[in-house]
């Protein structure tokens, strides 16, 4: 018998070791990529996925610890015609660069917005706290996620 959970609104059963991390199950079981391998030590948060509705860097989760959980991936968060705000708002200011952070900071910071929908800069820094991007300097999608907040004023 397998590990079962939900991935991305589908049940899997996961047959293999429970030990194994569950961002090696998603990228070479499931073949979803875009939780990314990069520190593979928790450090980076390029591999932050959704497990029951919280934002935690797969690579530390061993697979046997989210039976009958909700695994929520990049690939299962938006539909390509119907991206998310913050993937909008971050190709509007033209945010990404090489886009390795990228999967991991819109899930972390998703989460963010759902808790505090109108965060201070503070509140976005602690929001990405986990997660380093090599290339940005983090201003720009510090910018990007308060610009948010502007749009929606504009709006109203
Ligand atoms: S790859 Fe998981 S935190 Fe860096
Ligand atoms: S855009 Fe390259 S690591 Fe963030």
């Amino acid at each position: 018998m397998g590990i079962e959970f939900t991935l991305n609104g589908e049940t899997v059963s996961f047959k293999g070791d429970p030990r194994t991390p569950l961002l090696e199950v998603l990228r070479e079981t499931y073949r979803l990529t875009g939780a990314k391998a990069v520190c593979g030590e928790g450090f980076c948060g390029a591999c932050t996925v959704h497990v029951d509705g919280v934002a935690v860097p797969s690579c530390l989760r061993p697979v046997g610890l989210v039976g009958g959980s909700r695994v929520t991936t990049i690939e299962g968060f938006s539909e390509p015609d119907e991206p998310h705000r913050l993937q909008e708002i971050f190709k509007e200011h033209d945010v990404v660069q090489c886009g390795m952070c990228f999967p991991g900071m819109v899930m972390s910071l998703s989460k963010l917005l759902e808790e505090n929908p109108s965060p201070s800069r503070d509140d976005v820094k602690r929001g990405m706290a986990g997660n380093i991007c090599r290339c940005t300097g983090y201003e720009r999608i510090i910018d990007a996620v308060l610009a948010l907040q502007d749009n929606s004023e504009a709006r109203s």
